[in-house]
């Protein structure tokens, strides 16, 4: 399959990542299916998408019409079957949980046309962990994204030993037809670039806060102010999910058996208290709705 013939693209899971991945491949011209296991996702996810177009047709960064245009191409369903039997391209955007992940990719290599890639957003499991599911492991591949996916714009491409060639191009050029910049990998890693990088500078933060040598806020303002990042490691993990955060350290500790790859005391605690972050309304920082 070229990618000229690329017309319709599934994503799986619509969450605070999936929901985004889809407007923004509908914006480029794709039909798009979204598809959740829970309605309620799939009404938070679209209610969200509104919010967030209004806001930006407001401030006129976007008009209305392509809006629109983008939206009439956006279906929503809780059926995974209708969601890709006749799809081209597969983006899985579910929880981090590599167990859940096996399973959806078998369902996925059962439910999809043979010619479909099945790609994976992880934040950090590569794809050789779901290619054994399927009987397409040439076609199995990581695409991850970067929050909030409307805005951010790369996105690594990992080729996997099992991945073929030819479905790493077509990942690499499918990114590129989404406005995004891709980098391509070709050796699998646990948390990949961007988040390697992040994650030395997340233990840092976490290691001067327990040790009480600043506050979140003072960590956050040394990052912003004085390494001219965007946003400071306690706000990005609010923004993130402090849920989504412990999985991925929870599954590269699974890989390493690393004790200092697991999540800090301080998520775990806040994990547990349901401090989530800004969905939740409290995270390292504390959020009006
Ligand atoms: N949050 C981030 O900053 C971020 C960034 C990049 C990549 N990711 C990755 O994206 C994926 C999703 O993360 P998120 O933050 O959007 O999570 P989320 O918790 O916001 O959403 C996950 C969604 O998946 C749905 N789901 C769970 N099991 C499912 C199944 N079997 N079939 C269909 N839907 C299912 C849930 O109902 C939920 O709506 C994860 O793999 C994560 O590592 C997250």
């Amino acid at each position: 399959m070229g990618q000229s013939q690329m017309n319709q693209i599934s994503v799986i899971g619509a969450g605070a990542m999936g929901s985004q991945i889809a407007l923004v491949c509908a914006f480029s011209g794709f039909q798009v299916i979204l598809q959740d296991i829970e309605e309620s996702s799939l009404k938070r996810a679209e209610e969200s998408l509104n919010y967030q177009m209004d806001r930006r047709i407001k401030k006129g960064k976007l008009t209305e019409e392509a809006v629109q245009t983008a939206f009439n191409r956006l279906t929503y369903t809780t059926s995974l079957e209708e969601a890709v039997e006749s799809t081209d391209f597969v983006i899985e955007a579910i929880v981090e949980k590599v167990e859940t992940k096996q399973q959806l990719f078998k369902k996925l290599d059962q439910l999809a046309p043979p010619h479909t890639i099945l790609a994976s957003n992880s934040s950090s499991i590569p794809s050789s962990y779901m290619a054994p599911a399927t009987n397409r492991p040439k076609k199995v591949c990581n695409m991850h994204f970067f929050n909030p996916a409307l805005v951010m714009e790369l996105v690594e491409v990992v080729q996997g030993e099992h991945t073929s060639a030819e479905t790493a191009e077509l990942t690499v050029e499918l990114t590129k037809q989404l406005n995004k910049t891709p980098i391509l990998l070709k050796k699998e890693i646990n948390g990949f670039v961007a988040n390697r990088l992040l994650g030395k500078l997340m233990n840092e933060a976490i290691d001067l806060l327990e040790n009480d040598i600043a506050t979140a806020e003072e960590i956050d303002l040394a990052a912003t102010k004085a390494l001219n990042h965007p946003i400071g490691p306690f706000a990005l993990i609010d923004l993130t999910g402090l849920d989504v955060h412990y999985h991925v350290r929870m599954e590269r500790y699974y890989e390493s058996g690393d004790e200092a790859d697991k999540p800090a005391a301080i998520i775990k605690e806040k994990v547990e208290r349901g401090e989530l972050g800004k969905k939740a309304g409290k995270g390292f920082y504390t959020y009006s709705s």
